[in-house]
């Protein structure tokens, strides 16, 4: 064997050995009830989103052919961004390929130290995504990470580096996709104007759910104008991609210095045309986002009642807080076994010895889906 790939193979042995390794799921799940999606509003299934894209596709083509800065542009992806802007009150909108692409491409470019003069200070919460980190990495930034949610933490670190002259920035997400908890917006806005940092959101998992007419967690906040909102397509909305929504400066910049906007294929038409239809149902989702949050919250309350741990879950995305990744495949294969998906969530995704069952709800579910993964969980 090449020696290249007897060292991937020990780093597959060695993965195995800890029960950290990944494997892809069957490829057919129809039948089974599934709580391992990101489906949050039963979007994706929805026919007025096949349509739109098919209507789409046969306007703009099935791929856009090539990226936004030479032949993708098309006046879908301008009417999208031009709705994203509008709707999140920001004067200007970008959208990308996918989320992971969005914070790794926006991230790295804002925090560019050949066109900010120096090493910006980069405070994040230390639960952020992965792609947050990567978008770090790649512009060779350190992070000064505070304790997830600690915004004393992050306070008093913004105080100890006060005299510093280097630009600012905050990087948090507003629903937390492995915990289901929520930062305070509002707050760290406040933090932000004190120190004059610039705040970075990514609303991945708020994006749909919350809201008053379902745009994220910001939507009920004053956000300063330098305030960039990342969300993605690829949850509530049922599609994929990602967006920005940002100052007009900072998309023009983004356009000039974002590689994963400027050597990357524009979103396909297809998926734009879907992504907006469902951008659009959002403001009539109001009954299914209350029902949706008063479900998670009785699961909550249910699996406190099983012995079960939910964490700090305040939102539709529930963990089952187990402790070691052993444990957690065990009860993930259990629930498998009686029919119910759940995602095995273990290190470097969460923390060491918290290794958790994720439970994403769904509009899509039942009550009798509840009553079954209950009975299910209770039964292990
Ligand atoms: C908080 C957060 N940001 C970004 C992403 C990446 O989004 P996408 O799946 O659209 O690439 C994810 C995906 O899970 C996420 O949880």
């Amino acid at each position: 064997m090449n020696e290249l790939l007897q060292h991937y193979a020990a780093a597959l042995d060695s993965l195995a050995g800890q029960g950290l390794l990944r494997r892809l799921p069957a490829t057919d799940q129809r039948g089974l009830l599934d709580f391992s999606g990101n489906d949050y509003m039963g979007l994706a299934k929805r026919p007025e989103l096949v349509d739109a894209a098919l209507a789409a596709g046969r306007a703009f083509g099935a791929g856009s052919t090539g990226s936004r800065l030479l032949s993708g542009n098309t006046p879908l992806h301008e009417a999208f961004e031009a709705r994203i802007a509008a709707d999140k009150g920001t004067q200007a909108a970008l959208i990308f390929a996918s989320g992971y692409q969005t914070n790794a491409a926006c991230i790295a470019a804002l925090l560019d130290k050949t066109v900010l003069g120096t090493q910006p200070l980069v405070f994040a919460d230390k639960l952020n995504h992965a792609s947050m980190h990567l978008g770090c990495t790649l512009a060779g930034a350190k992070q000064l990470r505070y304790r997830h949610l600690d915004l004393a933490h992050l306070q008093a670190l913004l105080e100890q580096h006060a005299e510093e002259p280097r630009p600012r920035i905050i990087l948090t997400e507003s629903v937390f996709g492995m915990d289901g908890d929520q930062a305070d917006i509002a707050a760290l806005q406040h933090l932000a104007r004190l120190h004059s940092a610039l705040l970075y959101v990514d609303e991945a998992h708020a994006t749909g759910v919350f809201g008053p007419r379902g745009y994220g967690l910001c939507e009920a906040v004053e956000l300063d104008e330098g305030t960039v909102v990342m969300g993605t397509m690829s949850k509530a909305l049922g599609v994929s991609g990602g967006y920005v929504a940002c100052a007009r400066t900072v998309r023009d910049y983004l356009v000039n210095k974002a590689g994963g906007f400027i050597f990357s294929t524009a979103p396909s038409p297809l998926v734009v045309g879907a992504g907006l239809k469902a951008w659009e149902l959002l403001p009539g989702l109001d009954a299914d986002r209350k029902a949706l949050l008063a479900r998670a919250e009785r699961l909550r309350q249910s699996l406190r009642g099983l012995g079960l741990d939910p964490g700090a879950s305040t939102t539709h995305i529930v963990p089952v807080l187990l402790g070691t990744p052993q444990q957690t495949l065990a009860a993930k294969d259990a629930l498998a076994a009686k029919g119910i998906l759940v995602s095995a969530v273990r290190p470097p995704t969460v923390p060491q010895g918290t290794s958790r069952l994720r439970l994403g709800l769904s509009a899509a579910h039942t009550d009798c889906d509840m009553d079954r993964l209950l009975a299910a969980l209770g039964s292990r």
